[in-house]
């Protein structure tokens, strides 16, 4: 019998930082606990500081509408403090 994976792997390019990406956690804040530095302002999905690109995994939102047009989803772009994971994720750091 397998057990449920507890975590992701949430991986920071072009650094290679990586960080625990937990299920029940969104993004900002599993990158927030494995040390990693990324801008934040509102953490409820209207101030777009924390958007970044995903360029592999998968997330999932809680909101119906995070602030993101449906266009730049479909461009990979995704905002941290709203996105939960459902597999291993990879994203671009805004500040590098
Ligand atoms: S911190 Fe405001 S949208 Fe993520």
């Amino acid at each position: 019998m397998s057990s449920p994976i507890p975590f992701f792997t949430l991986r920071v390019q072009p650094q290679g930082d990586t960080a625990d990406a937990w299920p029940e956690h969104s993004l900002l804040t599993s990158l927030e606990m494995g040390g990693l530095n990324w801008p934040s302002s509102c953490r409820s999905g209207s101030c777009r500081t924390c958007m970044c690109q995903m360029t592999a995994g998968q997330v999932r939102y809680e909101m119906d509408w995070p602030g993101l047009l449906p266009e730049e989803k479909a461009e990979g772009w995704v905002l941290p403090c709203v996105a939960f994971p459902t597999q291993d994720v990879t994203l671009l750091d805004p500040q590098a």
